[in-house]
């Protein structure tokens, strides 16, 4: 079964409480705050946990169990159920974007993904301080508070706004995006780091970004988000333009003119020995 063997309706059913999940995430999101009582570094140095991701998680999984009892679910603060192979996977990040979170950074979301044999189909990413629902199903569109939204026209880097992050092994690993964050910001109108996957690859499909690549991601920070932006008429591959693949953790998404440029520009950053240029 892939996308184009599902009838709209069933899409559209998935896509239904996707959104459901991720709004009822949202309540949780916005209930607690500004009141957190519990903020702890879950494994590497500033990657945070607190009980607002773990409350919104439970109320996604308690709406996606109730709907869909057979399928897979990989859950970021909960983990696997079933198998990560399955034909239906949900990938879910109740709060992507903790660490704006706790810092009471208005800047998050909870992001609600399907997989269907291993391809990002179906996305709902629910962002509750600006109030914007991003929704999506590959083959039936994508939409910002139920209006349709499609990628920008920029087809230059040079006039182009770019979003990336930084994973939390940045300080252990040389390849932690940082030349790339560089380079690329002195070659186009500018590179945010917003600091929620999610909300990054949702402003590319809805325009107001031109491009997003990142290392170092897990299957829950881009299952929604890359649904989201192929059906607004974007691409998404892997860095060298191969097929992208969730469990490499690596991205390029763009508005589809700026692809190759964008490709071929990170591909050289590597291979750059000297930064006299800086
Ligand atoms: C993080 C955010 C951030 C990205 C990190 C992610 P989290 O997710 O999406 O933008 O740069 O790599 O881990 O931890 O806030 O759910
Ligand atoms: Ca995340
Ligand atoms: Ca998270």
């Amino acid at each position: 079964m892939n996308s184009s063997q599902l009838s709209p309706d069933q899409l559209s059913t998935y896509l239904e409480v996707a959104t459901t999940a991720a709004l009822a995430a949202g309540e949780v999101l916005q209930a607690c705050w500004g009141k957190l009582e519990s903020i702890v570094e879950k494994g590497r140095p500033g990657d945070l946990v607190t009980e607002a991701d773990k409350q919104a998680e439970a109320v996604i999984l308690e709406v996606l169990r109730q709907h869909f009892p057979d399928h897979s679910i990989l859950a970021e603060e909960s983990g696997q159920f079933g198998d990560l192979d399955a034909e239906y996977l949900w990938a879910i990040d109740p709060l992507d974007g903790t660490t704006n979170y706790a810092h009471q950074y208005p800047f998050s979301a909870a992001s609600i993904g399907l997989l269907i044999n291993g391809i990002p189909t179906v996305g709902a990413i629910f962002d509750p301080f600006h109030k914007e629902l991003f929704r999506g199903a590959v083959g039936l569109g994508a939409t910002c508070n139920d209006k349709p939204i499609h990628v920008s026209a920029v087809d230059k880097l040079a006039q182009s706004l770019l979003v990336t992050g930084f994973a939390y092994d940045r300080r252990e690993t040389p390849d932690n995006n940082y030349q790339e964050f560089c380079y690329l910001t002195h070659i186009t109108q500018g590179v945010r780091r917003a600091g929620a996957a999610s909300v990054d690859l949702a402003y590319v499909a809805c325009g107001r970004l031109d491009g997003y690549w990142e290392r170092g991601l897990s299957p829950w920070d881009l299952a929604a988000g890359v649904a989201i932006v192929e059906a607004a008429g974007g691409r998404v591959t892997a860095y060298d333009r191969t097929p992208f693949d969730i469990r490499s953790g690596r991205i390029l998404a763009t508005n589809g003119r700026l692809h190759e440029e964008l490709s071929q520009e990170l591909l050289h950053v590597a291979k750059i020995e000297h930064w006299s240029w800086l």
